[in-house]
């Protein structure tokens, strides 16, 4: 069965290794994330934003994770990526999901708590677990002075407080990353994340992994991430593959065949990513 979070990113804070969060859109890239993790032994975690629950369809895709989850025995969780309508994070905990982000991050602190702890209540009450994001994930902010840096990055005594008065499980950080490639080379703010672990205890989670370096995601961990997001670069390792495909083939019509290369690509990447996160044989 699926399940929440919270054991998987308990053992890895234990273990000192995160566990790989990959954005999933229909059946082909389920059965590609959950089987290239079986194969290593890895818990695995499928996340569906807003987005992709309404293009595969609420019903389909908890079902087909939920599949996923009996056909092999490791842990796996379907997780809600940046939701931000409690309404519909209720409907899809109702249809069975275990874990879920909820986004206040736009909002301003006591908004943003007031809406996180609305839906820790309805989800604690069914043990779902929750994570949610304080600062802002940024397009470049490698070249942020400082004080815009204060302004969007996660403030550690804040952060504290955060998970105080909301009582979530997780905490999505802002450190310098952001979502999709990078322009330019990234820089992210260790210092800042070992002042937010030194100062809080729940688990911390990196989003925007896409196109940070093995070194910084494996530094990043070092100092307490225990959930790495992944989406564009799979996206882009899949969807390079299939084009090449159809620009090899142009007769190329069968689903069955031209959406290979695309699993087998998306496969080796997730292979790299278990491997950086130090996820493997741990179950
Ligand atoms: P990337 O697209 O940069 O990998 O970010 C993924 C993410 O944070 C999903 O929530
Ligand atoms: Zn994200
Ligand atoms: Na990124």
């Amino acid at each position: 069965a699926l399940v929440s979070t919270r054991q998987m990113l308990l053992d890895a804070q234990a273990g000192g290794y995160a566990v790989p969060a990959f954005n999933i859109h229909n059946l082909e890239t389920v059965r590609v994330v959950v089987e290239t993790a079986a194969e290593m032994r890895s818990p695995v975690i499928l996340a569906g934003t807003p987005g992709t629950i309404s293009y595969a369809g609420a019903k389909y895709i908890v079902d087909i994770a939920e599949a996923a989850s009996q056909l092999h025995d490791i842990p796996i969780a379907l997780h809600l990526d940046h939701h931000e309508s409690f309404e519909s994070i209720k409907a899809l905990i109702d249809l069975g999901v275990k874990s879920v982000m909820i986004d206040g991050s736009h909002h301003d602190f006591e908004e943003n708590i007031r809406i996180v702890s609305e839906v820790v209540k309805y989800a604690h009450a069914r043990d779902v677990t929750v994570e949610a994001e304080l600062g802002r994930l940024g397009g470049q902010e490698d070249d942020l002075i400082v004080d815009e840096k204060d302004a969007l990055y996660t403030n550690p005594a804040q952060a504290a407080e955060f998970i105080e008065r909301t009582g979530i499980d997780s905490l999505a950080v802002a450190i310098g990353t952001a979502h999709g490639m990078y322009k330019s080379e990234p820089k992210l703010d260790f210092e800042r994340l070992a002042e937010i672990r030194e100062q809080t205890t729940a688990p911390l989670v990196l989003h925007g992994a896409s196109g940070i370096d093995r070194e910084d995601i494996r530094k990043t961990i070092e100092l307490g991430v225990t959930k790495v997001n992944v989406a564009t670069e799979l996206k882009i390792a899949f969807s390079d593959k299939v084009k090449e495909h159809f620009i090899d083939n142009p007769e190329a019509n069968d689903p069955r065949k031209y959406m290979e290369p695309g699993k087998e690509a998306m496969a080796n990447l997730i292979r790299e990513k278990i491997d950086i996160c130090n996820s493997a044989n741990r179950v």
